[in-house]
């Protein structure tokens, strides 16, 4: 059947539920050019108003998800599994996880993406390692899955190149805050992967899109349903980012922070506790493990034993870093000139942190963008961040800070000191604060 754009937009401004061949034409024609981009604008505000039914949102993901390759891992002697984070501060988790579930017989063809307003990327830190490729071409992407078990890389061109131009325009025409739009976004490159499973890592708190449990509710919700609804299983966990994860935030230093973590130098227990959930819930979607439980001592044990360290030291190597980045990882970080302790103005406990205002402030020292085509500076940051409830004083800092310069220091350590409250003591919450299987 033949349709005229400008009708389905009509039907979707004034409120009507559009069926699937619709949606698909819609999408088709952005992609091919026969759909402009005023009229994908308008699309987008009339979904921003209307919203879509899961039915729609379901059809939305599978037009894009079409719209350029789909992986096919159907090959692979075990399932394709993946973990997808709403993003936060000193969120590490992917950087352990990927070679952990690989360690346990999985297959991690993991599709990350750069940092996103005040939250960091997977593949900026990644990019923090001399010479490691994370645009590999789709032949040693593949052949790193099958030898390493995981491959972490960066978006491709050629996956669900729709929802590239539709988020450029919902980007320039105030209609990316759409829980539709960002569902169909997220899941599309998701499918597009070929995956067997996947969990979502929605952050809940201070250092979150998401500030508020409801509205993290709300998109684990929409996410997983869509998800499911679209023939991928997916669980979601909704976590705790009212503080950074890991104690440290940066390209360079958190990977400094993973590394630690995989040699069993220092592991930072929220870290681990994350990972760990979040492995054993893939293990339980790939059929690799029987039940959570059994999933979270497979996921520990492949920490332990060294072997998640010796997948991921594999999988640095193949995409052309150094071999021995997990031994020497000082002879490969950049480091930054200026690195001092912060103090608090006053002793005492942490009552609250901004924990958003502590990833503007990475950002601030070059470590994060202000434009899409800046270079970032691995080296900077901060590490030894004071969690929720440390005491600090003259001894105990609220954290270090790396700086290019002096003067970058001096204003990042203000921002660092704002963003802390000190007061009566905080107890932090759960961790792992709900699970979302709808
Ligand atoms: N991340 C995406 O990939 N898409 C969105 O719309 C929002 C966040």
């Amino acid at each position: 059947m033949a349709f005229i754009p400008q009708e389905i937009i009509r039907r979707k401004r004034d409120g009507a539920a559009l069926a699937a061949d619709e949606v698909r034409f819609l999408i088709d024609g952005l992609t091919r050019g026969t759909v402009t981009e005023g009229q994908a604008a308008a699309f987008a505000m009339a979904v921003f108003f209307r919203g879509l039914s899961r039915d729609e949102r379901v059809a939305l993901t599978l037009a894009m998800r079409d719209s350029g390759t789909v992986l096919d891992w159907s090959d692979l002697p075990g399932p394709a599994l993946d973990k997808h984070s709403s993003g936060g501060i000193g969120d590490t988790v992917s950087l352990m996880l990927a070679p952990a579930v690989a360690a346990c017989g999985g297959f991690v063809p993991m599709i990350s993406g750069r940092g996103l307003g005040h939250t960091g990327g997977t593949l900026d830190k990644l990019d923090a390692i001399p010479g490691y490729g994370s645009q590999p071409d789709n032949a040693l992407f593949r052949s790193v899955v099958r030898d390493v078990g995981c491959a972490i890389i960066g978006q491709t061109a050629d996956l669900a190149p729709a929802d590239k131009r539709l988020y450029a325009i919902r980007d320039v025409t105030a209609t990316v805050e759409s829980l539709d739009l960002i569902t169909a976004s997220i899941l599309s490159k998701k499918l597009a992967a070929g995956l067997t499973g996947l969990v979502l890592d929605v952050k809940a708190g201070s250092g979150a899109f998401m500030a508020t449990l409801d509205d993290a509710r709300g998109l684990a919700e929409s996410l997983v349903s869509v998800a499911n609804g679209a023939g991928l299983p997916t669980v979601g966990l909704i976590t705790d980012m009212n503080e950074p994860l890991a104690s440290a935030a940066g390209n360079a230093l958190e990977v400094r922070v993973a590394i630690d973590f995989l040699t069993n130098t220092r592991v930072d227990p929220r870290l681990h506790a994350v990972t760990v959930e979040c492995g054993a819930e893939m293990l339980v979607l790939g059929g690799l493990a029987p039940d959570v439980a059994a999933g979270r001592t497979a996921i520990a044990t492949a920490f332990s034993s060294g072997r998640a360290a010796a997948v991921f030291a594999r999988m640095v190597a193949a995409l052309g870093g150094p071999a021995d980045l997990l031994e020497r990882p000082e002879a490969y970080l950049a480091r930054a000139p200026v690195v001092r302790p912060v103090h608090a103005d006053a002793a005492g406990a942490i009552a609250a942190i901004d924990t958003r205002a502590i990833g503007v402030a990475v950002v601030a020292l070059g470590g994060g963008r202000t434009r899409p085509e800046d270079a970032i500076d691995p080296s900077v940051g901060f590490t030894n961040l004071a969690g929720l409830g440390t005491v600090v004083d003259g001894e105990r800092p609220l954290g270090l800070v790396h700086a290019a310069s002096e003067a970058a220091a001096d204003a990042a350590s203000a921002a660092l000191r704002a963003a802390y409250r000190i007061g009566p003591p905080a107890t932090p919450g759960p961790l792992v604060i709900d699970r979302i299987t709808v």
